[in-house]
């Protein structure tokens, strides 16, 4: 078994004893790569330090919304902008069961309470802080000049904060992420954590995670570009030439296993943790 994880760039290296936590935790029982990584995805959920799942961003109108998505076997389940849920990887899981690929918004939400998945609160002190400071600065405006305003502080967000882990157990490979977005992040926005390609990829001959802003993973499809590289280079290069795809303001991570190895790159921190 072959396992890295991270806490999202930006996260700082510090937080890597909280990474290797829930890979300890998070791997325990488990057969398969699928398992691990959703495993260990749900335990970097419920530390609310991370922002997933409990200490989730709050986006701009007061909610929280959040995204995930799995990865194995060419099947793939992802959610976008569920609610009140403890561990959207787990509604991601419950996706990729289904004939589904993405649900999203309120369907996804009613989705997990259907399956019996109880309301959960993901709001931490922090995180509420933060969303006071963030209101007090657009408070004086409206319409397009607040529009005007939101762009400019999105375009200074530094990171998305994704939590993500890829995994091979025996030959197979598998990836999740989960995400509570971006600060400055409207309600119904969307990023690339639950998009294939983008936020996360996994194939037969490894698996990719990028952490960042998503808006920018997207228009590059980081992922994807990840693996394709890998199939040709050495893994770390693979890694190390998606970021330099990036200019240096836009902040960019990266991590990646395949049958050449296990690998990372980013060009800010990044809390991580291998096996
Ligand atoms: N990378 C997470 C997001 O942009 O939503």
């Amino acid at each position: 078994m072959r396992v890295l994880a991270h806490g999202g760039v930006g996260s700082p290296r510090e937080m890597d004893e909280n990474v290797k936590k829930t890979v300890e935790k998070g791997i325990v029982d488990k057969s398969n790569a699928l398992e691990v990584v959703i495993g260990v995805v749900k335990e970097l959920e419920d530390d609310p330090v991370f922002n997933a799942g409990t200490g989730s961003r709050i986006r701009l109108d007061g909610s929280v919304q959040m995204d995930a998505a799995v990865m194995f076997s060419g099947e793939i389940g992802a959610v976008s902008a569920i609610e009140k849920v403890r561990n959207p990887v787990k509604i991601a899981k419950e996706i990729y069961d289904s004939p589904f690929v993405m649900l999203t918004g309120v369907d996804s939400t009613n989705f997990a309470r259907d399956l019996g998945y109880k309301e959960h609160d993901p709001v931490t002190e922090k995180r509420m802080e933060e969303f006071k400071e963030m209101k007090e600065k657009l408070e004086e405006t409206g319409g397009s000049e607040r529009l005007k305003r939101i762009r400019e502080f999105y375009d200074q967000v530094d990171g998305g904060d994704t939590v993500g882990c890829v995994a091979e157990v025996d030959g197979e490979y598998a990836a999740a992420v989960s995400t509570g977005g971006t600060s400055y992040c409207m309600r119904g926005r969307v990023g690339d954590s639950p998009l294939v390609g983008c936020g996360f990829y996994a194939g037969k001959r490894g698996a990719v995670v990028t952490t960042g802003k998503g808006e920018e993973i997207i228009k590059r499809m980081s992922a994807k570009r990840c693996y394709d590289l890998l199939l040709e280079h050495d893994i770390k290069d693979a890694c190390e030439m998606v970021v330099e795809e990036y200019p240096e303001e836009i902040s960019i991570g990266v991590i990646a296993v395949s049958d050449d190895g296990i690998a990372s790159a980013d060009n800010r921190d990044m809390s991580q943790y291998k096996i």
